[in-house]
């Protein structure tokens, strides 16, 4: 009974989340993008490092920045960055886009990936 309700929330919890209902682990969220940090920054006008700007991301074309300069593979991905693209990518960056820049073995875990999501929503 215990593992069952387990796996309810656990279930439940993507949903929550992906819903957008206001649930975001700032906490959690500044520690797992401090991985993407090294590469992106995300506040409005921000720095080119190895990546593009992220600020407003979400909802954006893949391949908008026009500043930067993307790999032909991510601008031949023409995808819009919704939260689902952005788990898909997030989760194995180079598998999704064979032939990306982005060279990070990807976030493995859903919450890392949920935290993360949610943080680039609230930089928008
Ligand atoms: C080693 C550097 C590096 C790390 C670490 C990194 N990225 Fe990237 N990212 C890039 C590069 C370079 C690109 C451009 C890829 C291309 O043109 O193929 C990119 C592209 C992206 C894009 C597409 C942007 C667009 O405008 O289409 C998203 C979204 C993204 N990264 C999110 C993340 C997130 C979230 C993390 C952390 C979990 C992360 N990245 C970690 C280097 C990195």
């Amino acid at each position: 009974m215990k593992s069952l309700k387990l796996l309810l929330m656990l279930c439940a919890f993507p949903f929550i989340s992906l819903a957008g209902d206001g649930v975001c682990n700032m906490k959690k969220a500044k520690k797992v993008f401090s991985k993407c940090a090294a590469c992106h920054s995300v506040n409005k006008g921000g720095a080119t490092i190895l990546g593009p700007n992220l600020f407003g991301v979400v909802g954006r074309e893949s391949g908008a920045v026009q500043s930067f300069p993307y790999s032909p593979a991510l601008i031949d991905y023409k995808k819009t960055w919704t939260e689902a693209e952005l788990h898909k990518f997030i989760e194995n960056p180079m598998k999704v886009v064979p032939g990306t820049m982005m060279a990070f073995r990807g976030l493995k875990k859903i919450e890392d990936r949920n935290a993360v999501i949610c943080l680039l929503e609230e930089n928008k």
